[in-house]
């Protein structure tokens, strides 16, 4: 008998297709998310849930669901703080997700928002687009939207797990950037050593820092774990960057920051509210880049998310303990 999974969205590549084979599934139609109480339905109809972070897997849901039979969410993401983990481990509930195969890409979108805000991107292609470059009859102009050139400056990686490296390595690698790290636990001496990375006190990160790049998952002792006190450590001339959770920054003092000028500038890729509502004060501020949460949005890395999903389910179907497993 093949086990019966609830899909929460269609997914891409190849995988999906076998997924569709291995499992009776039921795949949700529309690309915004299921109401929480068809999701809280189909928990107590089906062995599996297959989630995206936009779905709230809350410990309601998971009790009633295991009561019934739920014996599965194997989330769509590296990043799992919409599930209660500790309420599915208490119910006997495997909780999966797809850590590694989107690392380089997240890396990537980070050093794509760092890039555009040191160097002011979207000021400049809007200055374009406007006609104001036309407008000005000035051509090239020696003091023309002016940035921050990174070689040699200082990298500070908040969280230094795959994706806090692999962004270290291309600071350090690429630009020769001195990179400061501020972790829950210290890396190996040889990583430190690969990466010219030097473990500090966030303090000391957020002081010393040119670029601040956040990479920790979020959890309830991440939340607002850079609020006004944080940002106003930074250098008048750093900038924020923040492809991990919304929820680690604190918007408000974040907006006050920006507009204030206690930084230069910010790239976001998540928000405390996702989507970002069009008259948000941070879509009014020319000194920060904004992306719709599209870290690991690459071909190559959202297919093989589905596979790392399959993988995890299949092993549940053999009757084993699925590879990507968070439950403690
Ligand atoms: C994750 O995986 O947690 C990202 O935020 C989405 O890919």
């Amino acid at each position: 008998m093949k086990p019966r999974i609830f899909v929460t969205r269609r997914l891409p590549g190849p995988c999906f297709k076998r997924l569709l084979e291995e499992f009776e599934a039921e795949v949700w139609p529309e690309w915004r998310h299921p109401p929480y109480d068809i999701l809280l339905q189909k928990a107590v109809e089906f062995e599996g849930i297959v989630s995206l972070l936009t779905d709230n897997i809350d410990c309601r849901l998971l009790t009633e669901g295991a009561r019934a039979g739920l014996r599965i969410v194997a989330q769509y993401a590296v990043g799992y703080d919409n599930i209660d983990v500790d309420c599915a481990t208490r119910n006997g509930v495997y909780v999966t997700n797809t850590p590694n195969v989107l690392t380089e890409a997240t890396a990537e979108l980070t050093w794509a928002l760092i890039l555009a805000t040191a160097r002011r991107i979207v000021e400049a292609d809007h200055y374009v687009r406007s006609g104001e470059w036309y407008r000005s009859g000035t051509g090239w102009h020696p003091e023309l939207l002016l940035g921050m050139e990174l070689e040699g400056r200082t990298l500070g990686i908040i969280g230094f797990g795959r994706i806090g490296r692999a962004v270290a390595r291309i600071g350090a690698k690429g630009f020769g950037m001195k990179v400061l790290y501020y972790s829950r636990h210290r890396a190996p001496e040889e990583v430190e050593r690969e990466l010219n990375a030097t473990y500090v006190p966030l303090e000391t990160l957020l002081r010393e820092s040119d670029v601040v790049s956040i990479h920790v998952p979020l959890t309830p002792e991440t939340r607002h774990m850079i609020g006004e006190r944080e940002l106003r450590l930074m250098k008048p001339t750093a900038i924020l960057v923040n492809t991990a959770r919304g929820a680690v920054v604190d918007t408000e003092a974040l907006v006050k920051a920006l507009r204030e000028g206690w930084i230069a500038g910010a790239g976001l890729d998540v928000f405390e509210e996702e989507p970002l509502p069009p008259d948000h004060p941070l879509t009014r501020l020319p000194n920060v880049v904004l992306a719709p949460h599209i870290g690991s949005a690459t071909r190559k890395a959202r297919e093989a998310m589905t596979c790392a999903v399959l993988d995890n389910l299949l092993a549940f179907k053999r009757g084993e303990v699925p590879p990507n497993l968070v439950n403690p």
